[in-house]
């Protein structure tokens, strides 16, 4: 990164940071990029900002959803072995070694499911999966980390790179990289940048995102369809109506109070922080993940804070707070 941001400024480029764009609108030719009350003018967008934040008209949404994954650094007295390991089979597991200090330890990822969907069975799923691994193989380990990250995945499992719409001449995307984020952003930096130039790329129609082939995946698509419409709709009428003490403390859930549909969380001590459970993305209910005390947004992962701050995209905005004791 320190290389590209040296390179951008030799280049008479200017990098601005803590600048979130919230729009971007068509301006003749150009666009007007809009972020912090400021207005910039720009005769060319890359929209790189992992799940496109602008729903119009690209409508990435209903092509992509997020992944969640999983990983574990153990340090143990056995020998360890020495490169990158993947399976081929489900679930997936992948071990590599990294220094730590003056000696090499074990990251073990995987446990992946889709952002949103607290797995019922933590079997296959988590952190969980992976200590019950890392013990299988490593008895005496020792966990000393454990994080997790999200991925968008496309329907059709090859990244959208190129023009982000018919409607939008001269803005370009980069996304749904499906976990291979370091290969596929330098495709991506290669094909847009000779888009700009006008320079023919040979490998651009593979990765076109405004090809057809993601939607004729009648399975993917049918499933997305599906878990929308049961956020949107049968998880709302399934919420009975319950009072405060159904959710336990340290831990967190959806109840009716009033008519109101209202998102609770309560810390080890019992006090409550409560939010309005709608994401602020496109409007799903969202589920609770005890795992990292957050709100998730099973249509397209969005995610916030038990206190309804919003920590990942495609949402931007945080959720609105309730006062109830
Ligand atoms: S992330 Fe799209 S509705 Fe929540």
């Amino acid at each position: 990164m320190h290389g590209l941001a040296n390179a951008i400024e030799k280049y008479n480029g200017i990098i601005f940071t803590n600048s979130i764009v919230d729009d971007v609108q068509r301006d003749g030719d150009d666009f007007k990029v809009f972020s912090n009350n400021h207005e910039i003018k720009a005769k060319y967008v890359v929209i790189a900002s992992h799940y496109p934040f602008l729903n119009f008209p690209g409508f990435y949404f209903s092509k992509m959803y997020q992944s969640t994954s999983y990983a574990i650094a153990i340090e143990t007295s056995k020998t360890i072995p020495d490169g990158m390991y993947i399976n081929d089979e489900e679930p997936t597991l992948s071990f590599r070694t990294a220094k730590y200090g003056d000696k090499r330890i074990l990251i073990i990822g995987g446990g992946n499911h889709k952002t949103g969907f607290s797995p019922d069975s933590d079997e296959n799923y988590g952190y969980d999966f992976l200590e019950r691994q890392a013990k299988k193989y490593y008895p005496d380990c020792n966990v000393l980390y454990k994080w997790n990250t999200r991925d968008c995945i496309t329907l059709d499992k090859v990244p959208y790179i190129g023009e982000f719409s018919h409607f939008m001449p001269n803005m370009f995307v980069a996304t749904g990289f499906n976990k291979w984020g370091m290969t596929s952003s330098n495709v991506a930096a290669n094909i847009i940048s000779d888009s700009i130039l006008g320079v023919e790329n040979e490998y651009a129609d593979v990765f076109n995102s405004m090809r057809m082939e993601p939607v004729k995946n009648r399975g993917e698509m049918k499933n997305m369809l599906g878990q929308v419409f049961q956020s949107f709709v049968t998880n709302r009428i399934k919420i009975p109506d319950e009072d405060l003490s159904v959710i336990k403390n340290d831990n967190g859930g959806i109840i009716k109070l009033d008519g109101t549909t209202i998102g609770v969380y309560k810390d080890k001590e019992g006090n409550v922080c409560a939010v309005d459970p709608t994401c602020t993305h496109l409007g799903c209910l969202l589920t609770w993940n005890n795992v990292d005390k957050t709100w998730d947004c099973p249509c397209h992962g969005s995610r916030f804070n038990y206190d309804g701050k919003n920590l990942y995209d495609p949402a931007f905005k945080d959720l609105d707070k309730y006062e109830i004791y």
